[in-house]
């Protein structure tokens, strides 16, 4: 496959912020793809743009005719794009031109994306969906200080799953009008119930669901000045507390999946917890970016047993490869997921089988998310 022409425009995503699309023009035909983009994003994410959208925008166009120099046949040689890219363009930019040429190659081999990852993958990931929002995702005023409060079904048959969750969505709504007296059905940014409860509040509702929970504290977010600081209610803790809290929560209401319950320079903090839980899911975001290095570091501190893998954390795919095989190697379980803004892309849904991941996080409703799990189960039935 040889690439004849480059460019990128900019698309407006889910939060109607603007994101980056590029095309490609191939021997084979046009294709397009995506990037979202997080709102509670880790500080140790590559750049989304070098400069800006509007630079990385140019840039590309400019990469054109070095190109049209190069046959490009499999997943690994999306190396010698990003040798051509180096630098130029930032991680989402880099991410939607890797994503476009996947398809190119794909089509010309008369074969899915996932089957360019690995032909014979089979297990299918498990869903992890937010149901209830707070944090930097939500607009209320008063609202929970943790950002994702997760449904997690235990149905492998991601079809079924999606139905378990989307159902328990319902429910929890009809329960959050009852006994949240503001609610009135208000939505995140992730198409969650934004509601104004306190963390365990809304843990109470979701318990009545009766499938398994999880958490996404995304504590960098309210962490300062060596403290945690609570606004609902207002309240700091320190490290030692925030572990005894999260540790109090994991067993009054038997959480299965704890994500970022720290600050993301706090290895020892994810240690102790991880030590007292290891048969939860202490899971790394923030900390870990999807990086490598930082993977390798939460290894050796023993820090966490799952990782999340945001392509566009990294931008280079041959990284998050490299991510994903290390925590492979160390027995650490994949957790793919989308961004809080998202687009109508589904190519997350072809990587998180081709990479055979555990888990993926990817919501629950709003077509942006429905069309990646929608992706998934067409997946599934062409099996
Ligand atoms: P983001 O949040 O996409 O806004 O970074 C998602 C997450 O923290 O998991
Ligand atoms: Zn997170």
């Amino acid at each position: 496959m040889k690439i004849r022409g480059v460019s990128a425009r900019a698309i407006l995503d889910s939060r109607k912020e603007k994101t980056i699309l590029v095309s490609i023009q191939t021997n084979v035909g046009d294709f397009s793809a995506s990037s979202p983009s997080g709102k509670s994003t880790g500080k140790y994410e590559a750049k989304s743009y070098n400069k800006s959208l509007e630079e990385d925008i140019k840039a590309i166009k400019q990469m054109a005719d070095y190109f049209s120099e190069e046959f490009i046949e499999k997943f690994e040689d999306l190396r010698r794009v990003e040798d051509i890219a180096d630098r130029q363009i930032g991680a989402n930019t880099l991410f939607a031109l890797e994503s476009a040429v996947l398809k190119a190659i794909a089509k010309e081999k008369k074969k899915e994306v996932w089957e360019l990852i690995n032909s014979s993958a089979k297990k299918f990931p498990t869903l992890a969906g937010n149901c209830i929002g707070g944090g930097k995702h939500s607009n209320l005023n008063k609202k929970p200080d943790f950002q994702e409060f997760l449904l997690i079904p235990e149905s492998k048959d991601v079809e079924k799953a999606f139905e378990i969750n989307k159902e328990a969505k319902k429910e929890v709504k009809e329960t959050l009008l009852r006994e949240d007296s503001k609610f009135k059905g208000e939505k995140n940014d992730e198409d969650a119930w934004a509601v104004s409860l306190n963390e365990k509040e809304a843990l109470d509702v979701l318990k009545k669901t009766k499938l398994n929970l999880g958490i996404d504290v995304a504590a960098s977010g309210f962490y300062k000045r060596k403290n945690y600081n609570y606004k609902n209610p207002v309240f700091k803790r320190s490290s030692e507390e925030q572990l005894e809290y999260i540790s109090n929560l994991i067993k009054n209401f038997n959480l299965f999946y704890i994500e970022d319950a720290f600050d993301e320079n706090d290895f020892e903090s994810f240690s102790k917890l991880l030590k007292r839980f290891p048969d939860r899911l202490i899971v790394g975001d923030d900390l870990t970016t999807t990086n490598a290095k930082r993977l390798e570091k939460a290894i050796k501190m023993k820090s966490i047993n799952a990782i999340i893998i945001k392509p566009n954390q990294i931008g280079s795919l041959i990284k998050m490869k490299e991510t994903i095989e290390l925590a492979r190697k160390s027995n650490i379980k994949l957790v793919f997921s989308h961004r809080s803004g998202e687009t109508d892309e589904t190519m997350l849904a072809d990587l998180a089988f081709g990479f055979q991941s555990d888990f993926f996080k990817c919501g629950i409703t709003g077509k942006e998310r429905e069309a990646k799990i929608k992706r998934l189960i067409e997946i599934e039935k062409s099996l």
